[in-house]
């Protein structure tokens, strides 16, 4: 069953100890019953049993009489309807034996659950490159007890057992050789909940004509050359395409984004008292000079955010995705620091460390309930006491407002600073779209 590696691998080890024990009991129970079973046959086979030699043909001797061969006959006759009988019998049990094992296999399965029965299986059939970096490996050392082990564990997402398929393609390349260019796969499998992706020994192909980057703060403004990135995995081929791109049919995220010159210009610059669009500026000032230090932006697109509070010596950390676009490229041209994590991601950050989160547009009414709750409980973890959570644009339903999105913000314990709703209008005021901006700060005990 390779049960050791099975439970390495598997997180939830308390919680599973009742149910390995009931594993046990149900494979002793399966031995038992197998065990029983080739007793069966070696009774039935043994002696009085069935002899198979007695049914090979006999020619009747020379001067048989007809009485004599009849009684030979009927003899033989009674032996194999005996015999039938016995055959019968041996049916019905292994039929009766059949059933029963099959009630508890399915017991067991049901008892694994469906994560370790991915889990279990899956790792003792990985190729040997996968298996490295699913399974924990001895340290060298022995027993760390810091680490309160004598194994490291691997950092992979749960959710890569599920999808065994895309993970062994992924895992698929030439040790030391260059890796396959699999940033859509990789993405996708890490929006499916396989995140962090497991670690690879090969080397990302680097763009033919690399120049670099810009020094800052030039870098900041700048379009960077378009042989700074593999095009392979986007619909644009070159950033002139990205520019554009408001200009061209088809559904893109930040659609108009990569026209540093146009929205981008002059995002967070000015401030509408009552209205939705803060300034970077005013919300600043909420707190002492210089104490807003560093912080987040959660799906920041192209990272403009984190570049006008780098003109104001603020460090953000700009979370982005490669949806159909070179973003954390983008951003990271820029001189910023992107982080390639989704939504669903625990934050990488100490509680009690950041002075602000800020998040634009994602965290909307796509997201389940429970998710977004979750991922405000974390935004809430990371603040330090009295840091800011600017939640910018957060799209809804007016009757979701009152319902659901305001009750949570409320029970999670946020401070209102500003608070601001008004309806999306560009749509038709009969949408009932809403907009929520608001200025929350953690409280300081
Ligand atoms: C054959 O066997 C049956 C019983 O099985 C018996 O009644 C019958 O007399 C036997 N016939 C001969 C020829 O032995
Ligand atoms: C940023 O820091 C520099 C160097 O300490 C300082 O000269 C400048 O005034 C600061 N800018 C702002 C907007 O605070
Ligand atoms: C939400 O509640 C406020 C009062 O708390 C009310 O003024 C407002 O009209 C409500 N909005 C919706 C969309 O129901």
């Amino acid at each position: 069953m390779g049960n050791i590696r099975m439970d390495d691998y598997h997180p939830k080890r308390g919680a599973n100890q009742q149910q390995q024990s009931r594993r046990r009991q149900l494979l002793k129970v399966l031995l038992l019953l197998l065990s029983t079973n080739l007793l069966t046959f070696y009774l039935f086979s043994g002696n009085g049993g069935i002899r198979w030699v007695d049914y090979a043909p006999r020619l009747p001797p020379l001067g048989w009489d007809t009485t004599t061969l009849l009684r030979e006959l009927n003899a033989t006759q009674a032996k194999l309807s005996d015999s039938q009988a016995q055959l019968v019998e041996i049916h019905r049990r292994l039929t009766t034996s059949n059933s029963l094992l099959e009630v508890l296999l399915t017991e067991m399965r049901r008892l694994q659950g469906p994560t370790e029965a991915a889990g279990s299986s899956w790792a003792d059939d990985l190729p040997a490159e996968a298996k490295l970096v699913v399974e924990a490996q001895k340290l060298p050392l022995g027993e760390n007890p810091k680490f309160g082990s004598d194994k490291i564990y691997p950092v992979l997402g749960s959710a890569c057992a599920r999808y065994q398929e895309e993970l062994l393609q992924y895992m698929t390349y030439e040790v030391g050789g260059e890796c396959p260019v699999d940033d859509v796969l990789a993405q996708r499998l890490m929006l499916k909940g396989c995140e962090p992706l497991p670690r690879r020994r090969c080397r990302p192909k680097s763009p033919l004509g690399y120049v670099e980057p810009s020094p800052l703060p030039a870098s900041l403004w700048a379009t960077p050359p378009d042989t700074s990135i593999i095009w392979e995995p986007y619909s644009c081929k070159n950033y002139h395409c990205l520019e554009n791109r408001r200009h061209t049919p088809g559904v893109y995220d930040c659609k108009d984004c990569f026209e540093l010159s146009f929205r981008e210009k002059s995002r967070w610059l000015d401030d509408t008292p009552g209205g939705l669009d803060y300034g970077i500026d005013a919300v600043l000032a909420a707190r002492p000079r210089g104490t807003i230090r560093i912080g987040l932006d959660i799906g920041g697109g192209v990272g403009t955010f984190a570049t006008r509070m780098w003109e104001r010596n603020v460090t953000i950390v700009t979370s982005s995705l490669n949806l159909d676009g070179p973003f954390n490229n983008f951003i990271a041209s820029r001189g910023l620091v992107p982080l390639h994590i989704t939504v669903s991601h625990r934050l990488p950050f100490f509680d009690g460390t950041l002075d602000i989160v800020h998040s634009m547009h994602i965290l909307s009414n796509w997201m389940p309930d429970a998710t977004l709750e979750f991922a405000v409980y974390d935004i809430y973890r990371v603040l330090r006491p009295g840091g800011l959570f600017w939640l910018d644009h957060f799209f809804c339903l007016g009757s979701q407002l009152n319902t659901t999105y305001i009750p949570m913000l409320e029970r999670i314990g946020f401070g209102k600073l500003r608070w601001d709703a008004g309806r999306k209008l560009d749509r038709g005021a009969d949408k009932d779209e809403w907009y929520l901006s608001a200025l929350l700060e953690k409280p300081m005990a």
